[in-house]
């Protein structure tokens, strides 16, 4: 079933940007939460999000340049800074000023390589500061964004579904289920954990592609409201991580952030050469099931209905994020314990 955010009252800090992508040189253009906005730099390296409007006739500040650390408007040459106020109009009279009407202004924190936008009034949200999820060092990263027809919480429930791996991702993951798989519950302060087990990693498609025998596959899933899920997989030798965190952009659209690490000894810059190559594979297979499941609510309408064990973590994961929105109490989930074949 599809959960609209969009009458939902709340405060949240949303990935705007990669470090990367916003510079002193070129505005960066962005649709999040309905909005549009630019980000830049100053000279100093600040990062500033504002409106994508000039003041004057409407123009979009995106279709401007970069000067001295400020927008240009690309129709009059109006210079606008990071707050939003004018600081130059070329075309005045000699007993004219600076329009003193600001361009919005939204509040964005750079952390960790990327940038958040906050998002709502709830001024402890705002003290709190983004979620932070810096790059262990031990690991080779690297960064992907996607853009997706869907709600984020399809998205993020795809994290928590184990089972579509046998069958969407047959061809690298594994050939159907093979095997009970156990999976611990447990909702935390941020959100929930899952740890999900396997008896024998062998059997596991994705495994046989490894340079040495992972007979212990295990994987640690995480969610953090509203918008981040956190995978950690384990195969013998080798660790996989992937910080997923989704940027609202309208009811159609999702934008989705993927952070991706990975360590596996000597073999950790093959292994990230090659998942760097075969992630958006993987990622294209999600993506099609879920714009799919999207649509098919979407214009036929339904909810979720046949659930069973496999889908609990999942369906964990849609709660809890259903109360996040819905300001409804969370932290009363006990621990739970649920056993599939996978
Ligand atoms: S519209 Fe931007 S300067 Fe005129
Ligand atoms: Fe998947």
């Amino acid at each position: 079933m599809e959960y609209s955010i969009w009458d939902k009252d709340f405060s949240a800090w949303i990935i705007a940007a990669r470090s990367n992508q916003v510079t002193k040189k070129k505005v960066y253009k962005r649709k999040l939460m309905k909005k549009e906005i630019v980000l830049f730099r100053n000279n100093d390296g600040v990062v500033s999000a504002l409106k994508d409007q000039c003041p004057h006739k409407g123009l979009p500040l995106s279709q401007g340049k970069m000067r001295d650390g400020n927008i240009v408007c690309g129709y009059h040459g109006m210079s606008f800074n990071g707050s939003g106020s004018c600081v130059n109009a070329p075309c005045l009279s000699t007993d004219e000023t600076c329009p003193s009407t600001k361009v919005d202004s939204y509040t964005v924190k750079e952390q960790d390589g990327w940038v958040w936008f906050f998002w709502g009034n709830d001024q402890e949200v705002l003290a709190e500061g983004p979620p932070s999820f810096p790059q262990d060092k031990k690991f080779r990263w690297f960064e992907l964004e996607k853009q997706i027809k869907a709600q984020p919480h399809f998205i993020l429930e795809n994290s928590f579904d184990c089972t579509h791996a046998c069958f969407v991702h047959k061809t690298f993951f594994r050939d159907g289920p093979v095997q009970m798989a156990n999976a611990e519950l447990e909702e935390t302060d941020y959100g929930m954990r899952v740890k999900t087990t396997e008896e024998d990693g062998r059997k596991v498609r994705i495994t046989k592609y490894l340079p040495w025998k992972a007979k212990e596959v295990f994987h640690t899933d995480e969610y953090f409201k509203p918008f981040t899920a956190y995978v950690n997989y384990h195969f013998g030798l080798g660790k996989h991580r992937i910080i997923l965190t989704c940027s609202p952009e309208d009811e159609d659209t999702t934008r989705v952030f993927t952070r991706t690490g990975v360590q596996a000894g000597i073999f950790s810059g093959l292994a990230a050469f090659i998942l760097r190559w075969l992630t958006p594979v993987i990622i294209a297979e999600d993506v099609a099931a879920i714009e799919g499941q999207s649509h098919s609510y979407r214009t036929l309408g339904g909810r979720y209905q046949e659930l069973r064990n496999a889908d609990v973590p999942a369906i964990w994961m849609f709660s809890i994020y259903r109360r996040f929105f819905e300001k409804r109490p969370t932290g009363d989930k006990r621990p739970k314990s649920v056993t599939y074949k996978l």
